[in-house]
């Protein structure tokens, strides 16, 4: 079997995936442990609410995200026309766990590649009005070769926490983002502030504004650190994840923002 001409098949399917989807939403930050499998999940669920059409792929390698924060475990369905994501809450969720289950997971940059030229080929999402994309937390050539296949009308939502160290990777992003010209939507600052005794209190320096202004890039808005928010995502509850005030300050960011259909 030629496996490089199989491969480049496979390759020459995304556009047609892609051409069923009206806009891409890549929620990315270039650093890990910010809040992009929170923040992408949590998109995709303010969506669907709002009677949209919903993907979300998960592109992390690192672990499962979305399909905890789902409560999805079942692998995609096996169809003619490719593999059917389970849905959970209204939405289509596919991540690499659910993609490479029961087969060995991709650990080099190229295998990787491979995976997710794969999982954007043979995933059969049918139509729909957003596919949100939780990039893989890296600045490397496993983001590149996916920014190089996610084609058609694609914003990046980036998101950082208000410190020194997330800042300065998601300089380094928006560097990169920029030279590739892939059009950045803004910048989200999640853990910008939490309740401590009945007080609103901020532990991070902050400046994520400045930040965004630096860049010329527009500052999306802020999230809160919120307790109940993280309990409902890691106990994979997405309808109680809908009602908490994270997701309330995310949907205001939502409908500022410009991007809704
Ligand atoms: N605003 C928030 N309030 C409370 N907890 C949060 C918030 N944002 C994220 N978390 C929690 O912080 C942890 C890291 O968040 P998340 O997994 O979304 O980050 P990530 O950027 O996707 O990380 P990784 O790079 O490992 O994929 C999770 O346990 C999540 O529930
Ligand atoms: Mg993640």
């Amino acid at each position: 079997m030629n496996l490089g001409k199989s491969l480049d098949y496979r390759e020459a399917l995304i556009p047609t995936r892609l051409s069923k989807i009206k806009r891409i939403l890549m929620v990315a930050s270039g650093k890990g442990g910010v809040g992009k499998s929170m923040v992408s999940a949590t998109i995709a669920l303010i969506l669907s609410d709002m009677r949209y059409r919903v993907g979300l792929l998960d592109l992390d390698f690192h672990g499962p995200s979305s399909s905890v924060i789902f409560g999805v475990s079942s692998s995609p369905r096996e169809e003619r026309e490719g593999l059917v994501p389970p849905e959970s809450a209204g939405v289509k969720v596919m991540s690499i766990d659910l993609f490479v289950a029961g087969r060995p997971v991709p650990i080099g940059g190229e295998e990787k590649r491979e995976i997710i030229k794969e999982i954007l080929a043979l995933t059969d999402w049918g139509e729909l009005d957003y596919l949100v994309v939780d990039m893989p937390p890296e600045t490397g050539d496993v983001l590149l070769a996916s920014l190089n296949y996610l084609e058609g009308d694609r914003w990046v939502i980036l998101v950082t926490i208000p410190s020194v160290l997330s800042h300065k990777v998601v300089s380094r992003l928006i560097e990169i983002l920029k030279e590739v010209k892939v059009p950045i939507l803004g910048l989200i600052e999640n853990m910008a502030d939490m309740e401590v005794e009945g007080k609103r209190i901020k532990p991070f320096m902050g400046g994520t504004r400045e930040l965004a202004g630096m860049h010329s890039i527009p500052f999306l808005g802020s999230l809160p650190i919120d307790p109940d928010a993280a309990y409902y995502a890691d106990n994979g509850e997405p309808e109680k994840l809908k009602k908490t005030l994270f997701t309330e300050s995310l949907r205001e960011i939502l409908l500022r923002s410009g991007i809704l259909i």
